[in-house]
């Protein structure tokens, strides 16, 4: 997919979950269901939910923060920061200008990316073909979910499914053939009725009529998803294998979308593929929707199932209807060298730093404001004049 001999390598990941741990069983003590019915249905066995405290933005840091130090470069040398949710911290601003702030990415330009659990795979295309024309040189790709607080938690039939959390990737140009190598980015919104928020948008804004109709949650036809998603898995995965000159054999791990095990399962059988090749982390998180394929990525990373020089092919599908694939030739070897801990040192003082900056900013601001307000006052003629 290079233009220019240029090459989007991913050279940073990074994750981060929130502590607390809902199990199948605590679910079953909600709502009317069993620790069987769902793993053997679904493939989950836990999922984690974020605390009060947290949300989109506050996770997506986190993960931004670990791919950066695992990539060794400082957030100003950013020119990108792409936040894939269906679960924003706001209408806007933009999560992605939140976690821009806070970083202190004062080079980046940052929008939020709406593509449902696909979005991730959209935004890693996105920032690769910019890094490719030569318009940008460094990305942060972040998907991240707040899926919980869209959860109708009285509804059997979707409350077994999300989990909260964050995944992330840098992209940086380089001239050495690799990183993301062939993309598919693909839509059919005949079928967005099948899964989504009906109200809180501007079509439906939130009004008591649609608070007592509790039309906030996620409302899903579960077995017309569960139809699409294993078709649009195995053809999206088939295109960026060809795209990029490769065939099957020739692909070291594939790690799609953890929605369910059985999703998973069927499309590997409609690949021909061996088990082996097909990350699944579903039983720890469940659906994470933007977040799952760079959470499993990490994982996979980490437990070393991804060595210098592998093929993978990462795959994604959800709401919209979406989906989308991209070939990634990977670089970095496992364990990545230590740093020293002067650099770490650096590291927090420097999330410190861009923090203290975000608030005397903000401070500054309201200051400023007041002033020229006084200065209006002084300035205006009195009624009795
Ligand atoms: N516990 C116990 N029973 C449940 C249940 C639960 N959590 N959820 C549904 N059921 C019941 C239904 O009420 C239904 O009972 P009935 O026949 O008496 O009416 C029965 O199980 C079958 O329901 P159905 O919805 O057809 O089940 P299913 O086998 O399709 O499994 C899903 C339901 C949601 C697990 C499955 O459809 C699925 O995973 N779909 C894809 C969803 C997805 O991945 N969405 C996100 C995509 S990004």
């Amino acid at each position: 997919m290079a233009r220019n001999g240029r090459y989007a390598h991913i050279v940073g990941w990074g994750m981060y979950v929130p502590a607390h741990r809902r199990t199948n069983d605590e679910i079953a003590a909600m709502v009317d269901t069993s620790d069987e019915w769902i793993a053997t249905r679904t493939g989950i066995k836990e999922r984690r939910i974020a605390a009060e405290h947290e949300s989109t933005a506050t996770m997506a840091l986190r993960a931004g923060e670990a791919a950066l130090e695992i990539a060794s470069l400082a957030p100003e040398a950013l020119d990108l920061i792409i936040v894939a949710s269906a679960t924003p911290d706001y209408l806007f601003p933009a999560s992605a200008c939140i976690v821009q702030d806070k970083l202190g990415a004062d080079h980046a330009g940052a929008f939020d990316l709406s593509a449902a659990c696909s979005g991730f795979v959209y935004g890693l295309s996105l920032a690769a073909q910019a890094i490719e024309t030569g318009a940008i040189d460094t990305a942060l790709v972040i998907g991240s979910e707040t899926l919980s607080r869209f959860v109708d938690w009285k509804d059997r039939k979707t409350c077994i499914l999300f989990g909260d959390g964050a995944g992330a990737v840098v992209l940086a140009g380089r001239n050495q053939r690799g990183g993301v190598l062939s993309s598919t980015l693909r839509s059919d919104g005949s079928g967005g009725e099948l899964l989504l928020v009906p109200a809180g948008g501007s079509r439906h804004p939130a009004s008591l009529e649609t608070l007592a109709n509790n039309q906030h949650t996620i409302k899903m036809l579960g077995r017309e998803v569960f139809r699409f998603a294993t078709r649009a898995m195995a053809d999206a995965a088939r295109v960026v294998v060809e795209k990029a000159g490769l065939t099957f054999d020739e692909v070291a791990l594939v790690i799609p979308h953890q929605a369910n095990s059985r999703i998973i399962e069927t499309a590997t059988r409609m690949l021909r593929l061996p088990e082996e090749k097909v990350y699944m982390n579903v039983e720890r998180y469940g659906n994470t929707s933007s977040a799952s394929i760079p959470i499993a990525l990490c994982e996979a990373v980490e437990e070393g199932r991804v060595q210098p020089g592998d093929n993978l092919v990462l795959v994604g599908f959800g709401a919209g209807l979406t989906w989308a694939a991209a070939a990634v030739q990977w670089a970095v070897p496992w364990p990545v060298v230590p740093q020293p801990p002067q650099q770490r040192v650096l590291w927090r003082a420097r999330r410190v730093f861009a923090r203290l900056r975000s608030g005397w900013r903000r401070v500054g601001r309201r200051i400023w404001g007041a002033l020229r307000w006084l200065q209006g006052k002084r300035g205006q003629p009195s009624a009795e004049e």
